[in-house]
């Protein structure tokens, strides 16, 4: 049975914003391109297609994201976890599959490794190359989804990465298991794919309505999700300039990503709640996947 349920954003929102609720289209910047603008139709909740990330990160989001997620904040709550987390595995080549605006990107760049920065977004991907040159980086973009990875990349890795809650933008299981295949195929043979996501499992369950984590940071932005239920997560991003975007996202539920993981040929999956082990409440969930192939076969880690 589908469980569905409609969740009011936090209090701290203007009545401006309130007024978007449920609306069909997204209010956006008034001096902006009246092109570049969001599109859900009339029923936004039914829009649950994979390929609809195009039309979600348009200029003026994309513009906006680094005030969504804060860049100096964010590297406060993660401290060095993933360069500590590649550097034990040995990692120098990542391929980092969901650049974004290139935060994670840049900051591997800076620590020395090797890094090829994919996204199927030309306006993030554009605005991560402009964030590197701005920081005197020249960064490698690869425009590529991430179903037909292998078309547009034939090196191989020591590492993927995939973060941010970016696998959530996969609405079809069969893309799931798809593009988990083609980061699977772009590792070396002991490669590691590092994957992160929401804790949807308690968005799911009705105990958090919160948007905010460590991951999304930005103070001049309220993130909510606006409606749940078990193939939908839409969140509100409601900016202090009075714009407005969603998102619509498939809700992961972390046991399931590990299944898959498994499934696609990862043996040992070590799963961290908010860059720590053992954390079963976190905001967000870390997987480490392991593709080194092991005789014993029933290791996976919690
Ligand atoms: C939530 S953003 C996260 C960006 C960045 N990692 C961060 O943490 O700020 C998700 C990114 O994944 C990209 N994306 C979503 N689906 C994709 C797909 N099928 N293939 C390639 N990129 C995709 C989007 O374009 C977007 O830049």
């Amino acid at each position: 049975m589908l469980c569905s349920r409609r969740i009011c954003g936090p209090a701290a929102i203007s009545s401006a914003v309130k007024s978007e609720f449920g609306m069909t289209s997204t209010k956006s910047h008034p001096s902006a391109n009246p092109d570049d603008a969001q599109r859900f139709g009339e029923t936004p909740e039914s829009v649950r297609e994979t390929d609809h990330y195009q039309q979600e990160y348009i200029e003026q989001f994309a513009d906006r994201w680094d005030r969504l997620i804060d860049w100096q904040a964010r590297e406060e709550a993660e401290g060095d976890f993933f360069v500590k987390l590649l550097r034990e595995h040995g990692a120098k080549s990542v391929l980092d599959v969901a650049t974004g605006t290139g935060f994670h990107s840049v900051r591997l760049l800076r620590e020395g490794f090797e890094v090829v920065s994919v996204d199927g977004s030309p306006n993030m991907l554009a605005r991560a190359f402009k964030n590197a040159r701005s920081r005197d980086l020249l960064m490698r973009t690869v425009h590529a989804d991430w179903r037909f990875l292998n078309r547009d990349i034939h090196g191989e890795y020591d590492a993927v990465i995939c973060l941010g809650n970016s696998f959530t933008h996969l609405f079809r299981e069969r893309d799931r298991r798809k593009a988990l295949a083609e980061y699977y195929a772009v590792l070396k043979h002991n490669g590691v794919l590092i994957l992160d996501h929401r804790n949807y499992d308690r968005l799911l369950e009705g105990t958090s309505t919160s948007g905010k984590s460590n991951v999304y940071c930005g103070k001049d932005v309220e993130v909510g999700p606006e409606h749940v239920d078990d193939g939908l997560a839409r969140f509100r991003y409601a900016f202090s300039d009075g714009s407005t975007y969603h998102l619509n996202m498939f809700p992961l539920r972390h046991g399931y990503v590990r299944r898959l993981m498994r499934e696609v040929g990862f043996q040992r999956i070590t799963t961290y709640g908010d860059y720590q082990r053992g954390h079963d409440d976190p905001d967000f969930y870390v997987h480490v996947a392991e593709k080194e192939y092991l005789f014993d076969t029933d290791v996976t880690a919690i």
